[in-house]
């Protein structure tokens, strides 16, 4: 008789936005008259800049032809682009990240999800909460969690972001091997700044730990003193990886291009307490699992770092950055303190009030889609989470309704 995996039951029957995407369509499919503004999920809906588009074309014709065309490429990606990526978002703020340090992916949720496949099985987790549901979920599925009792898996030690903590947790008092770390936050849009990193970086460095280090949404950041990445603190080399995405750089999120930097100098132990370099095990993972980005969507990807390409990408950064603050105002009038939107796309609404309920809410009364705060963890009941992610005209729209819903 086959049997599961049984850490899967574990897990709650969907996951988070499946779930809300089922609630939204029956609501739409009861209601076909009322249309429905998604402000939940974090999805762009501006087209790809006019660059990405250009190279995307030129690199299909390139694939039309016999002697430009291209097979299987390189599993960790072109050279073309890591290099980019090694000048532009490393070399340019002075972090000494080299090309071949670099792995070139279809998404930073798969990178995310995987990376826990080359750690012990009874490494000791640290995860944010609340949190992106990734983290958590893919070491629920590898068993390296209790039971979830009352909201809360066993095993795990929870870095509770909170109004008392400006929702940046600090490094807590237990060693811990495995810290997934997300700035600036998804959730809740917070950021943190060089010395908060810096106390992570060194609490790793004498826990022989590694940090997880998600910075999808970097490229939002407009207070210069906020760092970028995990790498602009001293140390870090030893003891972090750092995940990227193109996805809201970008709009790439139906493109699918992202990166993960595992420095060489990065180790970790077996059992003997003998070190392993990190980058050895990831590259053993990729080339085994995984078969490279398509040579155009990795040609779309090097365009971002072109003159035009940097101030287009601006633009749209910019253009979100503005549904955001206009988000923020209309939720401070009605009374609401929120945070995030300034360094981030994402508004972290404290409502005070059942984040479920909240989320019924919108939907049934003014049709926009938010996503409640219980979601991604205990501590974000009592909030909902606002994504800037839509145009402009669905933005005041969705603000007008909302205002009208809670008058
Ligand atoms: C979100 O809404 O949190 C994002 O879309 C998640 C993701 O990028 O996978």
């Amino acid at each position: 008789m086959i049997r599961i995996n049984e850490n899967y039951t574990k897990l709650k029957a969907s996951y988070l936005f499946s779930d809300i995407a089922k609630r939204v369509s029956a609501y739409t499919a009861a209601n076909p008259g009322k249309p429905v503004i998604r402000l939940g999920i974090g999805d762009v809906t501006e087209p790809l800049p006019r660059v990405c588009v250009d190279a995307l074309h030129a690199a299909t014709d390139e694939m039309a032809a016999r002697a430009t065309f291209k097979g299987y490429g390189p599993e960790q990606g072109y050279a073309f682009l890591r290099e980019a990526v090694a000048q532009h978002d490393y070399a340019a703020r002075g972090c000494k990240i080299d090309a071949d340090e670099i792995f070139i992916s279809d998404g930073s949720k798969c990178d995310c999800g995987n990376i826990q496949e080359i750690f012990a099985q009874d490494v000791r987790l640290a995860i944010p909460d609340p949190v992106y549901p990734v983290y958590v979920d893919t070491n629920v599925m590898a068993g390296r969690t209790g039971a979830n009792v009352d909201g809360r898996y066993q095993g795990v030690t929870y870095l509770e972001s909170t109004p008392a903590n400006g929702y940046v947790p600090a490094v807590p008092a237990v060693a811990t091997d495995l810290i997934y770390l997300c700035f600036p936050n998804n959730p809740t849009g917070a950021v943190a700044t060089k010395a908060q990193l810096t106390a992570w970086v060194e609490y790793a460095r004498r826990n022989r730990a590694v940090i997880l280090f998600d910075s999808a949404y970097e490229a939002y950041i407009r207070d210069p003193a906020i760092p970028h990445s995990i790498y602009e603190i001293e140390g870090a080399r030893e003891v972090a990886i750092e995940f990227r995405s193109f996805s809201k750089t970008a709009g790439f999120t139906g493109t699918r291009c992202a990166y993960t930097v595992v420095p060489k100098t990065l180790m970790a132990y077996d059992a003997a307490g003998n070190a392993h370099a990190l980058h050895a095990l990831w590259n053993r993972r990729h080339t085994t699992k995984f078969n490279g980005v398509a040579y155009p969507i990795q040609k779309a990807a090097a365009a971002v770092y072109t003159e035009a390409g940097r101030k287009q990408t601006s633009d749209l950064i910019d253009f979100y950055l503005a549904n955001a603050r206009l988000i923020r105002e209309a939720m401070n009038r009605l009374g609401f303190k929120c945070i995030g939107g300034d360094n981030a796309p994402y508004l972290w609404i404290n409502t005070g009030r059942d984040s479920w309920e909240f989320f019924d809410l919108l939907l049934n009364r003014a049709q926009v889609v938010c996503t409640p705060g219980a979601g991604f963890g205990k501590c974000g009941e009592g909030h909902v989470r606002i994504s800037a992610f839509n145009s402009r005209e669905n933005v005041e729209t969705a603000l007008t309704r909302i205002a009208a819903a809670l008058r």
